[in-house]
């Protein structure tokens, strides 16, 4: 390996283009060396000098690549984490792992058999109010309980960037449902990564109300930790952007933590705890991309540890879908 660990992008989207790559390219340690669409109208919209290849093999020949980046549509990671792992590649790969189980499961195993790191892109975890609000857990007394409201205003027609774009997050075969499987998993993550205890047991009701497609536009989650924290989760595409949407509370005997405008992509947002009185909690100005490309290439570098199993993340996700599954 060349002193700077050298990453590839595979799917040059909205995730990849708006929020990982400048992320990438201030990662001090990583340098971009290709880019990976299968539609070069894509790549050539990504803000990198390099070669941008339609072809995964001829991407994933590219000499200095080290780690890829996977963002394609969720029924794609598969097809792409194997073929990276095989090559030999880190891959962080985006959430959801996978649209299904068995994808999920069988890229696992190709990074546990090829040898490479396998992490999931959850940039949520990164996010200093979330940094700071795990070092405040232990302030609130016995945790009872963790809610979190993340919606958002997604149509069918829905674009990022104005551009038609191919809305695949409400195509079930190519996404694996809808608002649950796209915005649950930062829920169920975070909650893990907080307590410190992943939720074990989890019901799910879902919503088809207010959006003209034929997956779910909105889901109640409840679920309860090894330990016996309940967490509950409201996620959706039916909640106009305009209005309070994306809130995290932290419920203990003794104090309660809430952060306001903290889940997304961005940095930004607030964190107050209450014991009783409210007292608003400083954090770091960074984006949440910046540090999760800081971490990981310091862990492809042997720099430190990545601090998150795959496998853990397989059986999160094994939870998730399976309980979509009883609830559809
Ligand atoms: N962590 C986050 O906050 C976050 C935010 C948005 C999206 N995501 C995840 O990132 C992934 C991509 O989402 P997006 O919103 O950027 O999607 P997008 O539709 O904007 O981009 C996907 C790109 O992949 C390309 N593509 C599709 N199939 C392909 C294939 N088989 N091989 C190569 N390229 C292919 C498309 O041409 C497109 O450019 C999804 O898994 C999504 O869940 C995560």
């Amino acid at each position: 390996m060349s002193t700077a660990v050298g990453w590839g992008v595979a799917g040059c989207g909205w995730v990849a283009r708006d929020h990982a790559l400048p992320a990438l390219l201030a990662t001090p340690g990583a340098r971009v060396v290709a880019l990976h669409d299968r539609d070069p109208g894509a790549t050539a919209r990504m803000d990198v000098a390099g070669p941008a290849h339609a072809d995964l093999g001829a991407f994933l020949a590219t000499p200095g690549l080290d780690a890829v980046y996977v963002a394609v549509p969720n029924a794609a990671h598969r097809e792409v984490v194997e073929a990276a792992a095989a090559a030999g590649k880190a891959v962080l790969c985006e959430k959801p792992l996978a649209a299904d189980v068995a994808d999920a499961r069988a890229m696992a195993t190709a990074a546990r058999e090829a040898g490479v790191l396998l992490g999931t892109a959850y940039d949520q975890r990164w996010h200093p109010a979330h940094v700071r609000l795990r070092e405040l857990v232990p302030e609130l007394g016995t945790v009872t309980a963790l809610r979190i409201v993340y919606c958002c205003w997604l149509p069918a027609d829905w674009s990022p960037d104005g551009r038609p774009h191919d809305n695949w997050r409400v195509d079930r075969t190519r996404a694996g449902g809808g608002a649950a499987i796209d915005l649950a998993p930062h829920g169920l993550d975070l909650a893990g990564v907080l307590l410190g205890e992943d939720v074990v047991e989890l019901r799910a009701l879902l919503q088809r109300r207010v959006q003209n497609y034929p997956v779910d536009d909105g889901a109640l989650l409840s679920g309860r930790t090894a330990g016996g924290v309940l967490v509950d989760l409201h996620v959706a595409f039916n909640t106009p952007d305009a209005l309070p949407r994306r809130r995290l509370e932290v419920v203990g005997t003794r104090g309660m933590a809430v952060a306001v405008d903290t889940m997304g992509q961005t940095a930004g947002g607030c964190l107050t705890l209450h014991r009783p009185e409210p007292v608003d909690v400083p954090f770091a100005d960074g984006s949440p991309f910046a540090a999760q490309f800081a971490a990981f290439t310091a862990a492809v570098a042997g720099h430190a540890p990545w601090p998150y199993d795959a496998d853990r993340d397989l059986a999160l996700h094994r939870l998730l879908l399976t309980t979509l599954g009883d609830a559809r």
